[in-house]
């Protein structure tokens, strides 16, 4: 008899993004004649940057040439690859890492999930709520949640820290005492960031509870305010509790080009049964070149092109554009009179949905008045629940258009 993985049952219907997709294509069907504006799913719409395009182009052409064919690359990543992160991402901000503790993948998204192979079934887990859902569920989908509370909309053993506008988005460390917490900085959803000195309180908190701070960063290259952290690695003596997840999805579209890296730092350490310490780095490594045979020669190469000066200028200002977008519908929601947050050091804006409507009532609304999509706050968690995110990944004309919409629209 094939027995399923029960904790699958356990998981509250499908994927946030999915279930939207599908909402809009219902809408989408009756409706055949409205133009809908999407910004609902944070995906980029600027084409790949020409520096990188060129490297990519050199790779195919090295790949067809017996000279220069490559088959499997290091399941790690190229040096060429992880040199180059060492060198801008960190060298460039005071943080030392060795290239062995850079592990090149197909995605943030994949290493979030992944990671938890490596980490017992019994650790308590804390997420920051609202949050993005890939950290719970797969945290639900391995077992290590209870079930799921549908009055409170919480799974039972996990600790979620609210981030809302009553804390001024944030989190407090939990009384607590928490095994494996999930932190995304600049956040996703609510576009808000923390301080070196906010962050430091994780960090401390993380050495007293012998905790992991898993540091979601794939929004890091969207901060524009220079005081404000880029790495937890900034902080000091992150290394021992902090493993860090960057994407070149959102810096440098490539959504649907696929390539990611973790650092898990050598001092990091785990215990084992007996309580003896254990390397987070040398398990990873084990399960990567295990589980994985890496990134494409292609997608490596094109990623090393990003950290080219002309690769940086060229995806810099993509990310302003999009910035531009985030100033676009901050200051046009304003006029309107909605609250707003976010969109300084992040794509994506936070808002408060009217008086009297549920997130999802609001994107009804807004789906059906405006013809735009956007996110309901609630679908990242309870705390969500009276907000909304608008991403500013659209092109501009259709980010004018959908803020030119919503303020028409009776609120
Ligand atoms: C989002 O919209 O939150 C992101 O695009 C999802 C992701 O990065 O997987």
């Amino acid at each position: 008899m094939i027995r399923i993985n029960d904790n699958y049952l356990n998981l509250q219907d499908s994927y946030l993004f999915s279930t939207i997709a599908k909402k809009v294509a219902e809408f989408s069907k009756n409706n055949p004649d409205k133009r809908i504006i999407k910004l609902g799913i944070g995906d980029v719409t600027r084409p790949i940057v020409p520096k990188v395009i060129e490297a990519m182009h050199k790779a195919v052409d090295e790949m067809g040439n017996p000279e220069t064919f490559k088959g499997y690359g290091p399941e790690q990543g190229y040096e060429f690859l992880r040199e180059k992160i060492v060198k801008y991402d960190f060298e460039s901000r005071g943080v030392n890492i060795d290239p062995e503790e850079i592990f090149v993948s197909d995605g943030a998204k994949s290493d979030c999930g992944n990671i938890g192979d490596i980490l017992d079934i019994g650790n308590k887990v804390a997420i920051t709520d609202p949050v993005y859902p890939v950290y719970l569920d797969t945290n639900v989908m391995a077992g290590r949640s209870g079930t799921y509370n549908k009055e409170t909309g919480m799974y039972e053993n996990i600790v979620y820290i609210p981030v809302t506008s009553k804390n001024n988005f944030i989190p407090e460390c939990p009384k607590e005492k928490v095994d494996m917490i999930y932190l995304c900085l600049p956040n996703n959803p609510t576009g808000t960031t923390l301080t070196k000195e906010e962050l430091k309180k994780w960090v401390d908190y993380a050495k007293e509870n012998n905790s992991i701070i898993l540091f979601d960063a794939a929004y890091e290259k969207f901060i524009h305010n220079d005081k404000l952290p880029h790495s937890i690695y900034e902080v000091e003596g992150a290394k021992e509790v902090a493993i860090e997840f960057r994407s070149f999805s959102k810096t440098a579209g490539f959504t649907g080009v696929r390539c990611a890296y973790t650092v898990v730092p050598k001092v990091l350490m785990g215990y084992d049964k007996q309580g003896n310490k254990v390397s987070l780095n040398k398990l990873w490594n084990r399960r990567h070149s295990t589980k994985t045979n890496g990134v494409s020669y292609i997608v490596q190469r094109a990623a090393e092109a990003v950290y080219s000066d002309e690769g940086q200028k060229q995806i810099m200002e993509n990310i302003e554009y999009y910035m531009e977008n985030a100033r676009i519908i901050k200051n046009g929601l304003k006029e309107a009179g909605y609250t707003v947050f976010g969109g300084e050091d992040s794509p994506y804006v936070w808002l408060k949905v009217p008086e009297g409507l549920t997130s999802w009532e609001f994107f009804d609304k807004l789906l059906e008045e405006a013809n735009v999509v956007g996110t309901p706050g609630s679908g990242f968690g309870p705390s969500g629940e009276g907000y909304f995110r608008l991403t500013a990944f659209g092109t501009k004309e259709n980010t004018v258009e959908a803020i030119e919409r919503i303020k028409k629209m009776k609120i």
